[in-house]
C-alpha cells in the first residue's frame, strides 16, 4: 500500500527522491552554516502553547483578510524563484493550488512562468514580489505588468542588496538547468546562468529607504515590505507608508546569523501596533506545521507565508502535491485550534503561548 503523506516532512522525503541533487540543495539550502535556516524552525519548537480546556470548539474559524482579500486560513505561499525547478507546470500550478484552498500566493520576480499566466491561474489571489533593480525602468515595467495582470499587492524584498553566501550552490556549481528561465525577464536569466551573478548584475546594492517611497509613487497597489527584522526598520517602513511588512530573513538564504523570523516577530509586531493600526504584519520562515501558524498568530502575525514545504508538494505531485501541503497545514491548524481551546484565529493573543521551558 502506498503511504499517504501525513506531514510536510513526508512531502520533503518525496521531493528529495524526485529532484536532481543540485536542485534539491538550491531549493532547500540556506546561507553559510545554515544557522538561521535551522533557527527559523527551532524557534517554533522553543515556544509552547498554553492550551485552554473545556472550551466549546464545535465551530472553528480560521478565516481572515489580508489587505482586503478573504482567506480560508491565515496562510499564503511565500515568494520563491523558479518553481519549474520543482515541476514543469511551475508557478501556474502553485497558484491554482493556493486558490483552490482559498489562500494566496506571492509570485516571485524570478518566477519561471510569466506573471500574466500566474495571476490568471488564481484571479484575485496573487501578489507580486519585486526587487529594486539597478534599472528603474525594468522595475517599473514589472510593476505595470503586475498591475495589469490583476495582482493585488506588491511585495518589495528589502534584504537582498546582493545574494547571500550559499555554500551548497557553490559546492554543487548550481546553474539554471535547461527549460528553466526567469520568464518575467526574458533573456536576463536562463539555462546555464549562475544565480549569484544574475543577482549581482540586476539588483541595486545602493538601494535605501527612498526606494520604498519611489515605488509607492509609481503604483496604486498596496506595498508590503519583506525582510523586516527589527523595530527600527518597522518604524521606518511605517513612515514610508507601506501597507504591510513581512518579518522574514529570506528563509535563512541571505544573512546567516540573522535572528530567526519567529524570534523577531514580537518586536516588529509590537513596534507596528504602537505606530499604526493600518499596517499588517506577516511572517515567513520555519513554518512546517499547523501549530506553527497558531504560534505566529499568537505573537502578532496576521498571516504566515510558507516557502519550501509548498515546493516539496509541487515536486512530489505537481498542483495536487502543492495543494496537498496547503490542505495539510490548514487541517493541522484546525486541529491545533480545537485542542488549544482557541477556536477563532482573530482572538489569538500572547496568552496562547509561553517559552517551551515554562513561563517564569
Ligand atoms: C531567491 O530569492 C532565492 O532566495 O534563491
Amino acid at each position: 500500500m502506498t503511504e499517504v503523506p501525513a506531514s510536510t516532512a513526508d512531502y520533503a522525503a518525496l521531493a528529495r527522491a524526485r529532484l536532481p541533487e543540485d536542485v534539491w540543495h538550491y531549493l532547500n539550502g540556506g546561507a553559510g552554516d545554515e544557522v538561521t535556516l535551522a533557527a527559523n524552525v527551532s524557534a517554533f519548537r522553543r515556544l509552547a502553547v498554553r492550551p485552554r480546556v473545556l472550551v466549546d470548539v464545535r465551530r472553528r474559524d480560521a478565516t481572515t483578510r489580508v489587505l482586503g482579500t478573504a482567506l480560508a486560513a491565515p496562510i499564503g505561499v511565500a515568494p520563491m524563484a523558479y518553481h519549474r525547478l520543482a515541476h514543469p507546470d511551475g508557478e501556474a500550478a502553485t497558484a491554482r493550488a493556493a486558490a483552490a484552498e482559498g489562500l494566496l500566493m506571492i509570485a516571485s520576480t524570478f518566477a519561471s512562468r510569466p506573471i500574466e499566466e500566474v495571476a490568471a491561474a488564481a484571479p484575485g489571489r496573487v501578489w507580486f514580489q519585486i526587487y529594486c533593480f539597478r534599472d528603474h525602468g525594468l522595475t517599473d515595467e514589472l510593476i505595470k505588468r503586475a498591475e495589469e495582470a490583476g495582482c493585488r499587492a506588491l511585495v518589495l524584498t528589502a534584504d537582498t542588496p546582493l545574494m547571500g553566501w550559499r555554500d551548497r550552490d557553490i559546492r554543487h556549481r548550481f546553474l539554471l538547468p535547461d527549460g528553466v528561465e526567469a520568464a518575467n525577464l526574458r533573456g536576463l536569466a536562463g539555462p546555464g546562468d549562475d544565480l549569484a551573478a544574475v543577482t549581482r548584475d540586476l539588483l541595486d546594492p545602493g538601494v535605501t529607504w527612498t526606494a520604498v517611497e519611489r515605488i509607492r509613487g509609481v503604483t496604486d497597489l498596496p506595498v508590503v515590505l519583506k525582510g523586516v527584522l527589527t523595530a527600527e526598520d518597522a518604524a521606518l517602513a511605517v513612515e514610508c507608508g507601506v501597507s504591510g511588512v513581512i518579518v522574514s530573513n529570506h528563509g535563512g538564504r541571505q544573512l546567516d546569523g540573522a535572528i530567526a523570523a519567529l524570534d523577531a516577530l514580537a518586536e516588529v509586531a509590537g513596534a507596528i501596533c504602537h505606530l499604526s493600526e493600518r499596517v499588517e504584519v506577516y511572517l515567513d520562515g520555519g513554518v512546517r506545521r499547523g501549530i506553527d501558524v497558531l504560534k505566529a498568530l499568537a505573537l502578532g502575525a496576521r498571516a504566515v507565508f510558507v516557502g519550501r514545504p509548498v515546493l516539496w508538494g509541487l515536486a512530489a505531485a505537481g498542483e495536487e502535491g502543492a495543494r496537498g501541503v496547503l490542505r495539510l497545514l490548514k487541517a493541522e491548524l484546525d486541529v491545533a485550534m480545537a485542542l488549544s481551546g482557541r477556536p477563532a484565529v482573530a482572538e489569538l493573543g500572547r496568552d496562547a503561548v509561553c517559552p517551551a521551558g515554562g513561563c517564569s
